[in-house]
């Protein structure tokens, strides 16, 4: 059996902002080696300051991947954990969101990560461990109007996680999705810009203003990125992870409500917040 509180070599996405930089520090104070990627090197300094290595990386771009993976194995010959959590959501009634669009959220928030997935594999299974954390969301698992894409591309990471789940057993890499709920970061503010963008003059205007105003008066409910960071390195150190940490403002109940109600007295119940 691993024992991850070992000094671990993690690759963390989306180290600039939120969830992803409060994690990068939390497990560099853990005594884990960190690399923080991101687009924005700039919004990283302070990750340096503190002792991680900064990789520019966009997922979107499989030269600056395929670099940075490289980078990690000639500095450390290993890589023991990978956690996809670069991110964005974009909102707009389906209508609305040209598929050019469309095809960006998958890119970024699916595509970008099991290419990630693809590249640290080799190396994983040449140690025969390795964990792989899947940055999902409690969006993963209900739907919500104007919001199509980003949570197609969230069940998509859950599926896509709860097969690889099962392919790597047999090489002892551990693969687990975290589900955060309502978290204060940049993610809301993009999301409602989005929407607003996208939707806010269009036939659905008025669902689409009334819903950006709601994400902007439930986000200022929201967890602090603090309590996902919490939950990942939980999930990195545990001996044996569970498949799923949910966390964060709603998560559990809204996950509890998903799995119990009827579809339509779910939709019934998540339109009449939007009034
Ligand atoms: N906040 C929430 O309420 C919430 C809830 C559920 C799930 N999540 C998920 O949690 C994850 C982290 O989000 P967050 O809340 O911390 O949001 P955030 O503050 O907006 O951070 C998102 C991170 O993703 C990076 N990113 C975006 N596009 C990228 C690209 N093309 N290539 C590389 N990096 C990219 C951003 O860095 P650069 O722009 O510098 O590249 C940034 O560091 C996301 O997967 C999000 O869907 C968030």
């Amino acid at each position: 059996m691993q024992d991850y509180n070992m000094k671990k070599v993690v690759l963390i996405t989306g180290a600039s902002s939120g969830i992803g930089k409060m994690t990068a520090l939390l497990l560099y104070k853990q005594g884990f080696t960190v690399y923080g990627a991101a687009r924005r090197l700039n919004k990283m300094y302070d990750l340096k300051e503190a002792g991680i290595n900064l990789l520019q990386m966009d997922v979107t771009d499989d030269d600056s991947m395929v670099k940075g993976i490289n980078e990690i194995m000639e500095n450390e010959k290993r890589i023991d954990v990978l956690i996809n959590n670069a991110g964005y959501g974009s909102f707009g009634a389906l209508e609305d969101v040209p598929l050019e669009e469309a095809r960006m959220q998958f890119e970024v928030n699916v595509f970008g990560p099991a290419r990630l997935i693809q590249l640290v594999l080799p190396h994983m299974r040449a140690h025969k461990s390795g964990r792989i954390i899947n940055v999902s969301s409690m969006a993963g698992r209900f739907g919500q109007p104007h919001g199509a894409w980003y949570h197609a591309t969230k069940f998509a990471l859950e599926g896509l996680s709860d097969s690889l789940r099962m392919e790597l057993i047999q090489f002892g890499i551990d693969v687990v999705v975290i589900q955060p709920g309502a978290i204060k970061t940049e993610w809301n503010i993009i999301a409602g810009d989005n929407l607003v963008k996208m939707s806010g003059n269009t036939a659905y205007k008025n669902s689409a203003n009334r819903h950006a105003g709601m994400l902007e008066r439930v986000y200022q409910l929201g967890s602090e990125p603090g309590v996902i960071a919490k939950i990942i390195a939980r999930a990195v150190r545990a001996n044996n992870p569970r498949t799923r940490y949910a966390a964060g403002t709603g998560a559990k109940p809204i996950l509890f409500l998903r799995k119990i109600l009827p579809d339509r007295i779910f939709d019934s119940l998540f339109l009449s917040q939007l009034n």
